[in-house]
């Protein structure tokens, strides 16, 4: 079967490397964009012909709508039809509504929502034009139950998986369909270890294990199919 063909957007990042890890063993091509260039190192099994290859990257700022298009299509023109797109780019701020002035609200959803956006307005018409194409995102457990201390990431992260669902509901019937996975804690990175050097990393949730449920969201179906997905630490 061919390879299926996977654009990653921070990918660069923590869960970014464990995602391409995970798709590189399933035998995906990548794409990857981020503000720089990932480089293509992942350790796919001795002898496997897709992960020996490296993967097609490109450095691009995400809020500029003009540079994504044209990755995009360079992306397509020179792998092939991109099949599924991992929205990955986003972070987190903290601090409490009242301490959120706009600048601070308009940048978490630059961050959040419209990092993810932008890429979606460049695939949508190429993936409705084939009749296929899986969109993941990922949005945070605040979305799911709210976050004190962290209001207006909350809110980008809601933005995020509200806008997703109408994405989905646009263009199911043209053979687009939305995924949108929450991870329900903190994420086993060096950053988050680094940030808070008195947490036990034991309750957080595993990015190899993350990146491994990204994965079966890219390639679930057809027949049954997800939409939102919890993912919860194991402790
Ligand atoms: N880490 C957690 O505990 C946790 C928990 C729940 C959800 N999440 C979500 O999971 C996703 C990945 O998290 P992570 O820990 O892997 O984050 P990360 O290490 O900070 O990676 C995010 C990547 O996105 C890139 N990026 C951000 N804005 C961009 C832009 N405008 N253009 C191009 N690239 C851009 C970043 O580049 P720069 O560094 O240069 O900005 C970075 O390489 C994020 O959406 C995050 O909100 C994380």
């Amino acid at each position: 079967m061919e390879s299926p063909i996977v654009l990653v957007t921070g990918a660069g990042g923590a869960l970014g490397r464990a995602v391409r890890e995970r798709l590189t063993r399933d035998g995906a091509r990548l794409a990857l964009l981020d503000r720089r260039a990932p480089t293509g190192e992942t350790s796919g099994p001795a002898g496997d012909a897709a992960a020996s290859q490296a993967p097609w990257a490109a450095a691009v700022d995400l809020l500029d709508e003009a540079a994504v298009a044209d990755a995009v299509a360079r992306a397509e023109s020179e792998l092939g039809p991109v099949r599924a797109a991992l929205l990955l780019a986003g972070g987190f701020a903290t601090a409490p509504a009242a301490e959120t002035d706009l600048a601070a609200l308009r940048g978490q959803l630059d961050l959040n929502l419209a990092t993810a956006a932008s890429v979606v307005r460049a695939l949508l018409p190429r993936m409705t034009d084939r009749g296929e194409g899986t969109i993941v995102g990922i949005a945070a457990g605040q979305a799911r139950r709210g976050g004190a201390g962290a209001a207006a990431y909350t809110a980008s992260k809601a933005a995020l998986a509200a806008y997703l669902r109408a994405v989905d509901e646009e263009n199911a019937s043209r053979g687009v369909r939305t995924v949108t996975v929450f991870p329900m804690g903190t994420l086993d990175t060096a950053a988050n270890r680094e940030a808070m050097p008195k947490a036990d990393p034991a309750e957080w949730i595993d990015p190899a294990r993350l990146a491994e449920v990204l994965a079966f969201a890219v390639r679930f179906g057809p027949r049954a199919r997800l939409r939102e997905v919890e993912v919860h630490p194991d402790a």
